[in-house]
């Protein structure tokens, strides 16, 4: 099985080129590359919108992955207004409080865990439901969807300023949880792969702009179509980026 994966699209109003950027024609191209890829299911890891949630933007996103007839599955990122995304993508019954849409399902050999971290960390219920999903059919490879990196990455312009703010308790529940998940996130504008004894946390490039961590603060690297696939075998996973 084949899942692609794309995200930080930071789609712009129409007319609207920021850093001199067509957002749209970057991400209709990705998706393009994606397409032809074959993916059996593709994740849109949040940061739809430019700057702000924009339900047009969301409704455009809508129609152009709607076209390419792959099943896909939405998370928000803190661009995003994840209340307004259930109602665009349908996905109400994924709300929880109003403000936290996650979910899960189960294909074979995998649970595929959807998590919320918009607001840079999770509610309480959040956690709860995700140490529950945890302890739930161990036998199954866990794959964790979510926009924030849970962990620093070494991309100090990020690391300082946006990183997600309960690495520390994600840390203690995989320990106790005595799993190795793997974790599929964006937001750090960068290709990255974390690895730890818990966790394989690999970070996915935007098609808006990337970032040159070896700077201490904001520098940009390339702003190009990009998607990650990862292919699911029966003795593991890979992964790779592909860019235009
Ligand atoms: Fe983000």
């Amino acid at each position: 099985m084949i899942i692609t994966t794309i995200t930080d699209l930071h789609i712009a109003p129409e007319g609207e080129r920021p850093f001199d950027v067509d957002t749209r024609q970057n991400f209709l191209e990705s998706l393009g590359m994606l397409v032809r890829d074959q993916s059996d299911l593709l994740v849109v890891k949040g940061d739809l919108s430019y700057r702000d949630a924009d339900e047009k933007v969301y409704h455009w996103i809508r129609e152009q992955l709607d076209q390419t007839k792959i099943p896909y599955r939405i998370i928000g990122g803190n661009h995003d207004d994840s209340s307004l995304l259930a109602s665009v993508f349908g996905l109400e019954d994924h709300l929880h409080n109003s403000i936290e849409l996650y979910y899960e399902e189960k294909i074979p050999g995998h649970h595929l865990i959807y998590l919320d971290s918009s607001i840079g960390s999770f509610s309480q219920m959040q956690w709860n439901w995700l140490n529950e999903k945890l302890q739930e059919e161990a036998h199954l490879r866990k794959l964790i969807f979510m926009h924030h990196p849970p962990v620093a990455a070494s991309v100090p312009y990020m690391d300082k300023n946006y990183p997600f703010r309960e690495q520390g308790e994600f840390e203690r529940l995989l320990k106790n949880s005595n799993l190795h998940v793997y974790v599929f996130c964006g937001h750090y504008h960068v290709e990255k792969c974390i690895l730890s004894p818990s966790m394989s946390c690999f970070i996915t490039p935007s098609p808006f702009f990337n970032i040159d961590d070896t700077a201490d603060d904001f520098k940009l690297y390339n702003n190009i179509p990009c998607y990650r696939r990862i292919q699911l075998t029966d003795s593991g996973l890979n992964t790779s980026v592909f860019y235009e």
